[in-house]
């Protein structure tokens, strides 16, 4: 009989990827959903929907009955550690046998963002679950930068707060291909490892901005901002708050070069090796496009 995986963070960036990925495999794929009438494009896949809120632990049990294994991603949001919780609980209620958890780079009870530390606390609650479990921490998205290719489209510019700081960016649909080779193999395979699956290459984001310069045909400038007009910004353009203090919190440990390394995760567990920045670019012409 087929595996049933339940894929949390189900109409969201990394888990959308994770299902494209997970296309034609033998698993029998479950879907939550806060809200059905946004589960259309899933409903039209093939996958089974089921109505639940991570925040609402009395939603949960009928999404996770009959699964096996449950991929549990959780929203950059200060509630996150509490979310994760109750997909955990619901989880070992269920008898659910294994769970790959989505947490973030260098996540530690001293990572220097507010959202590795609370990725730090559900880790360690999932360690501790006597579940099986695989935990994945990534890199910074390569996608991120999707969030200013308005800006990137109209004047040719954008802006963070990350100095000249290395990264060795990923693009998310790595994260998402690793993730599905583990959901794929057998549950001891991967149990009890934690992977940090990372980019090809580390880049500047004067860097990143020439290779997308590069294949846009035309001159795209990074913007070094400083964290207090980078937060501005990012208020200004409708990011939350909270948000808002977080991504200046990376911006500030990243441009001090807390993402300055590269792994060989991605090609260890998936035996090929990362996409770089320039496939990245080629992929998103479109949406860079003025
Ligand atoms: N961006 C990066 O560079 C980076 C790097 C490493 C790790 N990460 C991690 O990646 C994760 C974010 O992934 P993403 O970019 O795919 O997120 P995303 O696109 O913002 O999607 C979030 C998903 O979570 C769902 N969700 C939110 N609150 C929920 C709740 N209470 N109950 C059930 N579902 C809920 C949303 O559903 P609705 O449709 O209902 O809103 C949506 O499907 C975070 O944990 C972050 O730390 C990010």
């Amino acid at each position: 009989m087929s595996r049933t995986v339940l894929i949390t963070g189900a109409t969201g960036s990394v888990s959308s990827a994770l299902l494209d990925a997970l296309d034609g495999s033998a698993l029998a794929l479950r879907a939550l959903v806060r809200d059905r009438s946004r589960a259309g494009a899933l409903e039209r896949r093939g996958v089974e929907v089921v109505v639940g809120d991570l925040g609402d632990p009395s939603t949960l049990p009928p999404a996770f009955k009959g699964v096996n294994d449950v991929w549990l991603l959780t929203a950059m949001d200060p509630r996150a550690p509490e979310n994760s919780m109750n997909a955990v609980w619901a989880a070992r209620q269920a008898g659910v046998e294994r769970v790959v958890r989505l947490s973030a780079i260098g996540a530690a009870h001293d990572a220097p963002t507010r959202n590795g530390r609370l990725h730090a606390l559900s880790d360690h609650e999932l360690q501790a679950s006597g579940l099986r479990w695989t935990i994945l921490r990534p890199h910074a998205f390569m996608q991120n930068l999707l969030w200013q290719a308005g800006r990137i489209a109209h004047d040719g510019t954008f802006s963070l707060n990350m100095a000249q700081g290395r990264l060795g960016m990923i693009d998310l649909r790595d994260v998402a291909d690793v993730a599905a080779h583990i959901l794929r193999a057998e549950p001891e395979r991967h149990h009890g490892k934690i992977y940090t699956p990372s980019g090809p290459e580390t880049l500047s984001y004067a860097e990143a901005a020439e290779q997308l310069g590069q294949v846009l045909g035309r001159t795209i400038h990074y913007v070094a901002a400083d964290a207090e007009d980078a937060h501005a910004g990012m208020v200004a353009g409708g990011i939350p708050h909270w948000l808002a203090g977080m991504f200046v919190e990376y911006g500030q440990a990243l441009g001090s070069g807390f993402g300055d390394f590269t792994t060989t995760d991605v090609e260890d567990v998936v035996g090929r090796p990362p996409r770089r920045f320039a496939d990245f670019a080629r992929d998103h012409v479109a949406a860079f496009a003025a």
